[in-house]
């Protein structure tokens, strides 16, 4: 039996990795490592809880000692890293976190799979789960991001990600440690955070609130259904070369503004309210610092190579993620209210 360690498997993007890899692979063992910090939700995964091939360790990957110890009793033969601290707004209040986890807790992964995996490196892998964000921003000119487009990370998200992408090449060239490396454009669907802006949206938009939109809303990304990403890592996990950084993207390019302003009008829709009426909740506010402008990804590579490709449109993959959320209300509230809401505001006050 293989055996896979998943970190951040109780987080947004992790959740649909962990789910896919548990029914598709029933010969492999899943061990999700998670900390469940604020973003982390084991109800994320409440369906394959029980799986026989699933197991959850509660581990924090900036505690070497406890992950040296986690790899040695599960003895991974496959790693595929998603724990980060992933919210730009929090970055931009708190770097250290993110410094914290993105940059250290990578380096502990990296240096106790190296540890572990010393004597023999034949059939194993390191999968580092990266971001488009590590590119900088684009202007509106028709270029795309590409594996070989320079690294130039603008907020302090970003720059820990990009240094951990440095460090994951520099354990592949310096001990040959097996690594492979994904940059993922936005990515949206169930169990996302809603600290993000499609959740947060549609929960604003349920209860009437205002949807905070920064600066005029002209900023673009990049959107890809969560469930084609978590295909595109079990295809690059398998597949993908060793030593190689593959590109990930929806070729779906929207304005904040005009996403928000599509997402108002199915909200409409599903909720029975005149055409119009979610659009006055739109609020412009002070930008973000450091707003990148537009991110775009050319994922030629991984398609040619790899035979990945996008499954859903735009339209029809927003229209599920608004019927997902309406249809598990309870999954946002507990989030969005109450005593969890303390917990992780607490939590986060404290670190
Ligand atoms: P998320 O914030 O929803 O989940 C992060 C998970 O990591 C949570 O379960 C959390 O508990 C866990 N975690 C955080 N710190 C930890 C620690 N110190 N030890 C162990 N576990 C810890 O994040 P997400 O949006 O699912 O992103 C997952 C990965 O994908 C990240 O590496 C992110 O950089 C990358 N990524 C995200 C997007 C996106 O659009 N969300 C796009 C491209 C790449
Ligand atoms: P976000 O979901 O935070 O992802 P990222 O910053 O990683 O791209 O934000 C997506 C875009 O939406 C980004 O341009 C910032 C903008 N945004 C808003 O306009 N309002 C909001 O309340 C949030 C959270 C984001």
């Amino acid at each position: 039996m293989k055996t896979i360690i998943i970190t951040g498997g109780a987080g947004f993007i992790g959740s649909h990795v962990v789910r896919l890899f548990v029914n598709k692979y029933p010969d492999y063992n899943i061990v999700n490592l998670d900390a469940l910090t604020y973003a982390g939700n084991l109800n994320n995964l409440s369906d394959i809880a029980n799986a026989p091939n699933y197991t959850f360790v509660k581990a924090d990957i900036t505690d070497f000692p406890s992950i040296v110890e986690v790899f040695n009793q599960y003895k991974p033969d496959g790693i595929i890293h998603l724990a980060a601290e992933s919210h730009v707004d929090r970055s931009i209040t708190d770097p250290f976190a993110f410094i914290r986890t993105n940059v250290m807790g990578t380096c502990n992964l990296l240096h106790a799979a190296k540890e572990l995996w010393k004597a023999d490196m034949e059939g194993k892998r390191f999968y580092h789960v990266s971001t488009d964000e590590v590119y900088g921003a684009l202007e509106f000119d028709g270029t795309f991001f590409t594996e070989n487009t320079k690294y130039d990370p603008h907020s302090p998200y970003s720059a820990s990600k990009a240094s951990s992408d440095h460090f994951v090449r520099a354990y592949h060239d310096t001990y040959g440690l097996p690594v492979v490396i994904s940059n993922c454009s936005n990515n949206y669907g169930s169990h996302h955070f809603p600290e993000k802006l499609i959740p947060l949206a549609i929960n604003n938009i349920k209860h009437n609130k205002p949807i905070p939109v920064y600066g005029k809303g002209e900023n673009v990304r990049d959107w890809l259904f969560v469930n084609d990403h978590a295909r595109a890592i079990d295809t690059i996990f398998h597949n993908g070369k060793s030593g190689s950084t593959y590109n990930i993207g929806g070729n779906n390019e929207w304005k904040n503004i005009d996403l928000i302003t599509l997402l108002c009008s199915i909200m409409d829709r599903k909720l029975g309210r005149q055409e119009g009426e979610s659009a006055k909740l739109i609020t412009f506010v002070t930008d973000r610092a450091g707003h990148d402008l537009r991110y775009a990804i050319d994922s030629t590579k991984l398609q040619e190579e790899l035979g990945w490709k996008p499954s859903l449109q735009f339209e029809e993959g927003l229209e599920r993620t608004v019927d997902w959320y309406l249809n598990n209300e309870e999954w946002i509230d507990n989030i969005t209210s109450g005593e969890y809401k303390k917990y992780y505001e607490e939590q986060y006050k404290n670190r």
